[in-house]
């Protein structure tokens, strides 16, 4: 059984997706902690199902290193994030993970972004792609390195952008591509279908 701690920023939808999908006998991953920087409104979606939830501050912290450091220390003491153990998700984490904290965790730290990389990396990617008139977009999940949405691509699913959308309704129609896909993702994954280890050494 794969064990997961996931990271959240928001409300949380993809969470849930991944959430639901564990509480299903046969899936063979847990959510094991749901972690964020803030009070995430989503962090309640974990604790109706009983599971820990932490919340570690950067405005705590002096450095990003430090704040990233006893992030790490946090995922830890639930199992989960060091090398070959266990899976971080990133799943609308909206902060850049120090160096040391990726160097550490990786390959077995994934993220889940509102575009299709290499297009639109960033915070709005959603935006972005809607101002650069842009015909389709997507999602892609991906394995996080030190760069900004800039690891080795995973998986990735594409939409078509309807003439005049705005972008509530893009974001949405663009998660509801994301739930499915990290869920499958992570399933490929603790199946060993998806190797992490091998994508990120054939970069
Ligand atoms: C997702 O689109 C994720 O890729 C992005 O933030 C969104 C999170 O949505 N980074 P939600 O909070 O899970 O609804």
């Amino acid at each position: 059984m794969l064990k997961i701690v996931a990271l959240i920023s928001g409300g949380g939808s993809i969470l849930k997706a991944l959430l639901d999908a564990c509480e299903e006998n046969d899936f063979p991953a847990r959510v094991v902690a749901v972690g964020s920087d803030t009070d995430a409104a989503g962090l309640e979606h974990a604790k109706k199902l009983g599971i820990n939830t932490f919340i570690v501050r950067p405005r705590d912290f002096s450095s990003r290193e430090e704040w990233g450091g006893a992030l790490l220390a946090e995922i830890r003491s639930h199992g989960v994030g060091t090398s070959e153990r266990g899976l971080i998700v990133s799943a609308g984490l909206m902060r850049i993970l120090p160096g040391e904290f990726v160097a550490e965790a990786a390959p077995f730290l994934i993220n889940t972004h509102p575009s299709l990389l290499p297009n639109f990396p960033g915070a709005t990617a959603v935006a972005d792609a809607l101002a650069a008139g842009a015909k389709e977009t997507g999602v892609t999940v991906h394995i996080v390195d030190s760069g900004v949405d800039t690891g080795p691509v995973i998986r990735q699913a594409k939409l078509e952008i309807h003439e005049g959308e705005a972008e509530a309704g893009l974001h949405e129609r663009i998660k509801q591509l994301e739930r499915p896909l990290l869920v499958d993702v992570v399933q490929e994954i603790a199946t060993g279908k998806i190797d992490l280890k091998k994508i990120n050494s054939s970069r």
